[in-house]
C-alpha cells in the first residue's frame, strides 16, 4: 500500500549544521502521528520537508506516492495537504469570519468562478459558519483574532488549516502557550474537526507528554536529527531512557 505521506532517506542541513539525517519514516491512512523530540531535534524542519516548504538536501519525500520537495505550500493545499505553524499566523485585525473566509476561499475558488457572485458568497458564509461550529467558534465570529484567548487564536489557526480540506494535517504543536486545562478541549475538538471533515491522518508536533500519550497512534521521537524510534505509544512509555532523551533537554517555555 502507497502510505498516504513518507520520507526516505531525507536529509537537511543548514551550511555545516546537519538539521536532519537520513530520517525515513511514513504515515498510513487512519493513524495520528506524534513526532516529539528535545528543542532543536529538527521536529519542526521535518515538517516543513513534509509539507514542501523546504527542499531537502538529500533524500525523497512522497505525498500519495509522488515525489513533493520544495512543492510549496499553495499547490500542496491544493493536492490535499494542509498545515499549522508553530507559531499562530493569523492577522490579528481580522474578524474570525474572516480569517476562516479566506481559507475556505482560496480552497474553493476554482470551482466558485463558475458559480455566480451571489451564490458563492452564500456559500462561503456557510462554510465558514460549519468550520466555526465545529471549532467552538461560532458565537466569535464578528470579534478580531487579537481579542481570543490564546487557546481560541490556536483553535481558529487550526480551523483555517481545515477549511483548506486537507487529507492530511499537520500541526506544530497546536497547544503551546495555552494552559494545561485547555489542552485536552483543543486537542478533542481537532481530532473531531478531522473525523467530520474525512482528513485521513495528522501528523502533531507536541512537547506534552501527557497528550502524545492520549491521542497518538504511533510516536516518533527525534533526536540531533535522527530517528531515535519509532513507535506504538505503551512501547515508546515503556522504555523510560527513551522519554528521558525526548523530555530531557527541554527548554522552559
Ligand atoms: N532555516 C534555518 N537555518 C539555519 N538553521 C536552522 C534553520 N531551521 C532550523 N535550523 C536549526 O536546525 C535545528 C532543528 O530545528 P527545528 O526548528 O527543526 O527544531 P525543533 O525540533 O522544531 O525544535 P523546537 O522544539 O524548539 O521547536 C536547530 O538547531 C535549528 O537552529
Ligand atoms: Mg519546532
Amino acid at each position: 500500500m502507497t502510505a498516504l505521506l513518507e520520507t526516505r532517506g531525507v536529509s537537511k542541513a543548514f551550511g555545516a549544521f546537519q538539521a536532519l539525517d537520513h530520517v525515513s519514516m511514513k504515515i498510513d491512512e487512519g493513524e495520528l502521528i506524534s513526532v516529539v523530540g528535545p528543542n532543536g531535534a529538527g521536529k519542526t524542519t521535518l515538517v516543513n520537508l513534509l509539507t514542501g516548504l523546504m527542499v531537502p538536501t538529500s533524500g525523497q519525500v512522497m505525498f500519495l506516492g509522488k515525489d513533493i520537495a520544495g512543492i510549496g505550500p499553495v499547490e500542496l493545499a491544493d493536492q490535499g495537504l494542509a498545515r499549522t505553524f508553530q507559531l499562530i499566523q493569523i492577522f490579528p485585525k481580522l474578524t474570525v469570519a474572516e480569517t476562516i473566509a479566506a481559507a475556505v476561499v482560496s480552497r474553493q475558488k476554482k470551482r466558485w468562478r463558475l458559480l455566480s457572485r451571489l451564490s458563492a458568497d452564500a456559500e462561503i458564509t456557510a462554510r465558514v459558519g460549519e468550520v466555526a461550529d465545529i471549532f467552538g467558534l461560532r458565537h466569535r465570529l464578528a470579534s478580531v483574532a487579537a481579542a481570543l484567548s490564546q487557546g481560541e487564536k490556536k483553535l481558529l489557526d487550526v480551523a483555517s488549516a481545515f477549511a483548506l480540506d486537507p487529507q492530511v494535517i499537520l500541526l506544530d504543536e497546536p497547544t503551546s502557550g495555552v494552559s494545561t486545562a485547555d489542552k485536552h478541549p483543543i486537542m478533542k475538538t481537532l481530532i473531531a474537526a478531522a473525523k467530520i471533515a474525512g482528513v485521513k491522518a495528522i501528523v502533531l508536533v507536541e512537547h506534552d507528554m501527557d497528550l502524545v500519550a492520549a491521542y497518538s497512534h504511533r510516536i516518533i521521537a527525534l533526536a540531533e536529527g535522527r530517528v531515535l524510534a519509532d513507535l506504538p505509544p505503551d512501547r515508546f512509555f515503556a522504555d523510560p531512557t527513551l522519554i528521558e532523551t525526548v523530555i530531557g533537554k527541554r527548554r522552559n517555555r
